[in-house]
């Protein structure tokens, strides 16, 4: 893979190195005149749309923050500009979304913000990505719409926190999860005190030899691009536990394996496509059938070598597929997770202990076995009643939580009485349990949340 990694932990060398690169890749150095001009331009909108530029222009790029929102949000945003380090592919991304932006390569990002000057810089890349181009966006006079984990390693989170100061800009992160009618309703009865004060969570994230397989087909499986399931995946469910009970994670303590994928069988290809065990590897996939994964994928591969076939068995792989991780948070909260990525079926329990009641909820993607409804709830009292009821998901993508998100970010003062709007700190603290639960199962001690980095002092820390 021609990628270029930021696998270095507080490296300031390397990071001096990449800071150096994106600075050369300007054509002409941007000044802070200009930086300023470039807001003055953005407050005189004429035609009051947002400008959005888009750096990965892959699956979430080119769909849920290109095609799907230009069409949802068409009178309140402008796509002006695209980028990707593959231009194959974000060629195919602007025919997908039916633009006129012109497309950048990735060594001209800079450049794209100078001559498009967006509001906002939506950063889809591989993971590993995320806070250079956030930083830099925020640096160029933009805010910044960052996919999940808004970063893999503590000095990321700490970039990204300085700049948000130094710049006076903003970082949002797109946790689509807070907008899932089974999150939503989680929160509603924690909120409503039916439960008493809260002790105990405990989540189970059941992904299947499907959707579980699929991380380890591509970059997801090496660490370097996604920090791990811990990161790439579990901040989802981090974040959505933070916001549930309303406190900061403190303490975390972890254990992790790699017992299924990667090196665990006794044959191996690069990608199945090239595969002489097509016909015995229950985890063949024939990307050839699927039009979509051709164009957005295939067809660009020569340029960077990305293969959306990998082979789940590639020795490379490194990201765990087993993981159980224990969270205490400040309220005294006690949090356990476990998170297997090779199940025969897909889903999530998700279970709220507290003082005077227990919530237990069966989300239901995919089972061989008939269910009511994707979520079940059952609330039992303590000395009382239990009780049940299904809550559907809604329509679009990801249960519609796609749409209402994308709604939120872009229609100015509307209401968010849960909360739901998610900036920096919630981004770095999500992604900074991964990165403790990491640092646990490699150095076998709990790790403290504040012993990774410095903290504005407005959080209290
Ligand atoms: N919130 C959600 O529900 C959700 C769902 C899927 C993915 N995601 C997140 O969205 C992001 C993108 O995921 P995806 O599934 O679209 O992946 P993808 O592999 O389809 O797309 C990633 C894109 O980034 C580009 N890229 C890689 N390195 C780059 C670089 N240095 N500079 C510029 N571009 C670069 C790749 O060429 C590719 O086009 C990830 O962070 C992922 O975690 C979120």
């Amino acid at each position: 893979m021609s990628y270029i990694p930021k696998t270095g932990r507080r490296d300031f060398i390397k990071k001096s190195t990449q800071a150096a690169t994106l600075i050369a890749a300007l054509a002409t150095p941007t000044t802070a005149i200009e930086v300023l001009k470039m807001q003055e331009q953005n407050e005189n909108r004429v035609n009051g749309k947002k400008k959005i530029a888009i750096v990965g222009t892959g699956s979430r790029g080119s769909q849920t923050w290109g095609r799907d929102l230009i069409r949802q949000l068409n009178d309140k945003v402008e796509l002006v500009g695209l980028c990707d380090i593959n231009f194959t592919r974000a060629e195919f991304a602007k025919t997908l979304i039916d633009t006129q932006a012109p497309v950048y390569a990735a060594k001209d990002f800079a450049l794209m913000l100078k001559e498009t000057n967006p509001d906002y810089v939506i950063v889809t890349t591989t993971d590993c990505f995320h806070s250079q181009y956030v930083v830099e966006a925020l640096e160029m006079g933009c805010d910044a719409i960052c996919e999940k984990p808004l970063a893999i390693e503590a000095d990321q989170c700490q970039d990204l926190l300085n700049a948000e100061v130094r710049t006076g800009k903003k970082i949002i992160t797109t946790f689509n999860v807070r907008h899932m009618a089974m999150a939503e309703e989680i929160k509603r009865v924690v909120a409503s005190g039916e439960l008493g004060k809260v002790i105990s969570v405990e989540f189970q994230e059941n992904l299947d030899i499907h959707h579980g397989a699929d991380y380890f087909r591509r970059w997801h499986g090496k660490s370097e691009f996604s920090g791990t399931l811990l990161l790439t995946k579990a901040s989802h469910h981090f974040d959505q536990i933070n916001w549930t009970i309303d406190s900061e994670p403190e303490t975390v303590h972890a254990f992790g394996n790699l017992s299924y994928y990667g090196k665990n069988n006794s044959f191996r290809s690069k990608n199945c496509r090239n595969c002489s065990f097509k016909d015995s590897c229950k985890f063949y996939w024939d990307i050839t059938k699927d039009q979509f994964m051709m164009n957005l994928y295939v067809k660009g591969e020569m340029e960077d070598g990305y293969l959306r076939d990998g082979c789940v068995w590639d020795n490379s792989i490194d990201t765990y597929d087993t993981m159980t991780v224990q969270v205490k948070y400040k309220n005294g909260v006690l949090f356990s997770y476990n998170m297997n990525a090779f199940l025969p079926y897909e889903g999530q329990k998700i279970v709220i202990n507290g003082e005077i009641g227990r919530l237990d909820v069966s989300v239901n993607y995919n089972q061989p076995w008939e269910v009511p409804a994707e979520n079940e709830f059952r609330l039992t009292k303590s000395f009382g009643e239990s009780k049940t009821w299904l809550v559907s998901p809604g329509t679009g993508s990801h249960g519609g939580a796609d749409e209402k998100l994308r709604e939120m970010i872009f229609t100015e003062n509307i209401p968010d009485p849960m909360g739901k709007m998610a900036g920096s700190k919630a981004g770095v603290l999500a992604s900074l349990v991964g990165i403790a639960a990491r640092k646990s199962i490699q150095t076998g001690g709990p790790v403290h949340i504040s012993d990774l980095i410095d903290f504005p002092r407005t959080w209290g820390w």
